[in-house]
């Protein structure tokens, strides 16, 4: 049972529950208009630390396509966080107006703080560079509704693998599948957390190989998860700007694939996808866009406890 939970990292939900919701999204995805008052009286506040464009906008269109209704603020300089009231304080007040709440924070295990003190279900829609779940079930159902399965794949990572928060979830999940293996692609300095490496692909004896040259690997990979280098999170700017076209995929490097290797970005992309790439049939990123309002209203309905 979903009802009443919150959704701190991707773990918080078991393979099964996971299934139901991708199970509840296929649903909606055939029939929208069934599910066009299943929320009718219900609010979700959004709480916007941090920019967004996908997030916050799925989010609130997901909870208004369910016939429900949203407030919150994606300027936090507009709330009384600028006043210095406590994340804690914030949560409670917005716990008597809304009924869920979706919280995006620079600060690692804000969400987690929020949800101690909410009495309502709590999403963590992005804490720093640490966990993404909602963009993790995004990615989920994109691979479920363009290949059918999660196992037996080889997945290469690209990027920021350090900063990423999209990455540390995915891994994560997909790291509870049979026959999954990484293939993490990226410059030294930006390679997956320690924490990452020991406590979820050693401690489960997931292969996985490091690399620091894309082209080398492109042939063997059935997924390839492109990400932005995280500009926001770097100490100083030399090393961005040394890093940030560290890796550029083209139509060029494109032939180098299978030819039925999904290419997924959780998006904003800067200049790590060409244009030229999305006529590829193989570049689901937009398509990925749009089934993450789709998982967010199936994740919605679950945790109150709407039966769909
Ligand atoms: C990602 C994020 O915020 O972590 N964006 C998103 O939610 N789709 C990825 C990023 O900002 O690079």
């Amino acid at each position: 049972m979903l009802a009443g939970r919150s959704l701190l990292e991707p773990m918080d939900f078991t393979v099964e529950e996971m299934d139901e919701i991708f199970a509840l999204a296929d649903r909606i995805i055939d029939d929208p208009k069934k599910y066009a008052h299943a929320c009718d009286g219900k609010l979700l506040a959004t709480l916007f630390y941090e920019p967004s464009t996908r997030t916050r906008f799925s989010f609130e269109a997901a909870m208004l396509r369910l016939g429900g209704q949203v407030i919150g603020f994606s300027e936090p300089n507009s709330s009384s966080a600028a006043k210095g009231e406590s994340i804690a304080d914030t949560i409670r007040t917005i716990a008597c107006y809304a009924d869920i709440a979706a919280m995006r924070h620079p600060k690692e295990g804000a969400p987690k703080v929020a949800a101690r003190s909410a009495g309502i279900p709590v999403i963590n829609a992005g804490d720093g560079g640490h966990q993404h779940p909602t963009q993790t079930l995004t990615d989920l159902l994109t691979i479920h509704r363009e290949r059918g399965s999660f196992e037996n794949m080889t997945i290469g990572l690209c990027g920021d693998l350090k900063f990423g928060r999209t990455v540390h979830s995915l891994i994560k999940a997909l790291s509870r599948y049979e026959n999954v293996k990484f293939v993490l692609i990226s410059p030294e300095e930006l390679r997956v957390p320690e924490y990452v490496r020991r406590e979820v692909l050693e401690k489960n004896n997931i292969p996985y190989r490091e690399v620091e040259r894309m082209q080398e690997v492109l042939p063997e990979l059935d997924l390839l998860y492109m990400t932005r280098i995280q500009r926001e999170r770097f100490f100083n700017e030399e090393d961005y700007v040394r890093l940030k076209d560290s890796y550029i995929l083209d139509a060029e490097k494109m032939e180098l694939g299978k030819e039925n290797m999904m290419v997924l970005h959780p998006l904003p992309r800067v200049n790590e996808i060409a244009v030229e790439v999305d006529k590829d049939p193989r570049a689901l990123y937009f398509k990925q866009a749009k089934y993450g309002m789709f998982v967010r209203m199936a994740l919605i309905m679950s945790l109150l406890g709407i039966e769909g």
